[in-house]
């Protein structure tokens, strides 16, 4: 099936493994965005022969409005449809509940930037499109110092739900993925950033990262990706509105 698929935040983690799952189909047309350019054209320049999908890149910072504005206006110069779109950009800055800046700075990618993209693509959507926005098991749960992150990754659930009730009559499905401990370089951040603060080497707080874990390992985001593959084909159209939770069982064990 010849697709047209736009990714935000491809140049790494889960964004990248997305991409890599639909480039090896030659039939799609990837559109792959993030802030980071370089890395993203670099990890395309690398891929040689693995890519079969034709794929362009651009510098996009989702939660510049304006920026996004004249990026789809570029867009549909040069695509009939979007036929899907995965939301993966987003940050992980922690803040102490009296720290405005970071919540201004989270919530303006994770919640304003998500929305943008999606309001600002829908025009290009085609019936039976399909939209998939990356939340996070702190979409339903809450953590210390993460007030801004919390609030980002609730608020795109709603977002999937609402807005999963506008498109259905076109039969276009809007669903979450929230995921949890997938090893990424944001993971891989955040537990650096814990390893400072706690004083330990990063081996140290990986194997105790994994001690808490029902599954003692972290899950891969091609392990994500295969979930956005499922979401976004044709067998899925009766799934919408939903939050889909990739996370070993750990927020639901003890
Ligand atoms: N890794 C995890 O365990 C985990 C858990 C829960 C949720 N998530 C969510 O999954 C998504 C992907 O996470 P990841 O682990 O792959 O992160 P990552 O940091 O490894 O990759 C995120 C990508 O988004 C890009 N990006 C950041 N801000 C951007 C902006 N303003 N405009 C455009 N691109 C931007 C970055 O350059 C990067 O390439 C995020 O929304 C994250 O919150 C990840």
């Amino acid at each position: 099936m010849s697709r047209t698929i736009l990714i935000t935040g491809a140049a790494k983690g889960i964004g990248r493994a997305v991409a890599e799952n639909f480039a090896a189909d030659a039939s799609h047309r990837l559109i792959l965005l993030d802030l980071d350019l370089p890395e993203l054209q670099r990890w395309v320049d690398e891929q040689h022969g693995q890519i079969k999908a034709r794929v362009e890149t651009h510098a996009a910072n989702i939660a510049d409005l304006p920026g996004m504005e004249a990026f789809f206006k570029m867009l549909a110069k040069q695509v009939d449809y979007v036929d899907v779109l995965v939301n993966s950009a987003g940050i992980c800055n922690e803040n102490e509940p009296e720290d405005l800046h970071n919540w201004h700075k989270v919530i303006s990618v994770n919640l304003n930037g998500t929305f943008y993209v999606t309001s600002l693509c829908l025009p290009l959507m085609p019936d039976r499109g399909r939209i998939i926005n990356m939340s996070s098991i702190l979409g339903r749960a809450g953590k210390v110092r993460n007030t801004a992150y919390c609030a980002s990754k609730h608020g795109i659930v709603g977002m999937t739900k609402a807005l999963a009730m506008d498109l259905a009559p076109r039969l276009i499905t809007v669903n979450a993925i929230l995921p949890a401990w997938i090893d990424t370089p944001m993971l891989q951040g955040e537990l650096a950033a814990q390893a400072a603060i706690a004083g330990l080497t990063q081996e140290q707080i990986l194997r105790n990262a994994k001690k808490k874990l029902p599954m003692r390992r972290f899950i891969q985001s091609e392990e994500v990706a295969a979930m956005v593959r499922y979401l976004a084909s044709p067998e899925a159209g009766g799934v919408t509105a939903q939050s889909l939770v990739i996370d070993g069982g750990v927020g639901l064990g003890m």
